[in-house]
């Protein structure tokens, strides 16, 4: 049997009406086919500011490891024909729960791989990179962090590659005011540590989350082209797509969802058990 819960997960935050509508996208209507796609599943973290002790991918969350939960909502989309997991070295236990994850996969699910993640998140990446299947065409990297990300998300995103996007991600409008900062200078520093230097206008910003999507051949590259990066530039780049605007290549931009927020912080589990929990289906609004 898998774990307790297995299964559930999924179901308890309904969608919307728009949502859940799995031709909703840039191509609802248009048969355009869809590229044969891979998610990489970024999962190797150690998880310091949950401070659990443990690997974030193994911390329980309504009673499975978050691991389990991001695996679930991939195979659900049903968008991957491969799905390549990147867990932290030597880390026996995850490697055991994604081989019992295989067995509960269906004929003509994804076919499901395991791979050493590194030091960091791009690290972990190209590690999973490197094992993709030959005629692999497009790659979402998805942060196992984000487990609670709705099956239509995956939908936009391979969507917007079928439509011809070498580059997509999802977005979120920013509730925020977003300012810049610097250190106060020597003479002001009693008055306060930071001054403002900037205020972005808000319509613009955009919070991004995961699944991002890419051209399999155009992230090759990109994370190519940081190999010929100092440390701190390499640390300065937060995500894949910052790689592709690199590369002066557009990167496009659907909607993504609150439920995907990125499990971080103690906070960020407590609101990640809420919504698994609801009552908040009826009453969820987007954005
Ligand atoms: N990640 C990874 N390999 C790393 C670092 C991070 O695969 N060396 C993955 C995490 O497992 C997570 C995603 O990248 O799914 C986003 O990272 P983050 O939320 O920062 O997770 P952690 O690095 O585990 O958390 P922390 O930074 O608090 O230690
Ligand atoms: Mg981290």
């Amino acid at each position: 049997m898998p774990g307790a819960g297995s299964g559930q997960p999924r179901s308890v935050v309904p969608m919307s009406a728009t949502e859940s509508s799995a031709g909703s996208g840039p191509d609802a209507g248009d048969h355009r086919p869809r590229p044969v796609v891979a998610v990489v599943l970024v999962a190797a973290g150690s998880g310091q500011r949950l401070g659990y002790g443990m690997p974030k991918a193994r911390v329980p969350l309504g009673g499975e490891p978050i691991l389990m939960h991001a695996l679930r909502g991939i195979v659900a989309s049903g968008v991957a024909q491969q799905v390549c997991v990147a867990l932290p070295a030597g880390d026996g236990a995850l490697r055991q729960m994604c081989d019992d994850f295989k067995d509960e996969l269906v004929d003509g699910g994804p076919l499901l791989t395991v791979v050493d993640g590194g030091g960091t998140r791009a690290e972990s990446v190209r590690s999973a990179l490197s094992a993709l299947e030959e005629g692999t065409q497009a790659v979402l990297v998805h942060d196992a962090a984000r487990a609670l990300t709705p099956e239509s998300v995956f939908l936009r995103v391979v969507d917007s590659l079928a439509a011809g996007a070498l580059a997509v991600i999802p977005v979120m409008p920013v509730v925020d005011t977003v300012k810049t900062v610097e250190a106060t200078g020597d003479d002001d520093a009693r008055i306060a540590p930071e001054v403002v230097v900037g205020t972005a206008p808000r319509e613009k910003l955009r919070a991004v989350q995961t699944p991002q999507g890419f051209d399999l051949d155009t992230l090759l590259t990109a994370h190519r082209e940081v190999a010929g990066l100092d440390e701190d530039q390499a640390a300065a780049i937060t995500d894949d797509a910052m790689l592709v605007e690199r590369l002066g290549i557009p990167v496009h931009a659907v909607r993504g969802a609150s439920q995907s927020l990125k499990i971080t912080t103690p906070l960020d589990l407590i609101i990640a058990e809420g919504l698994l929990e609801g009552p908040l289906g009826a009453r969820w609004v987007e954005g």
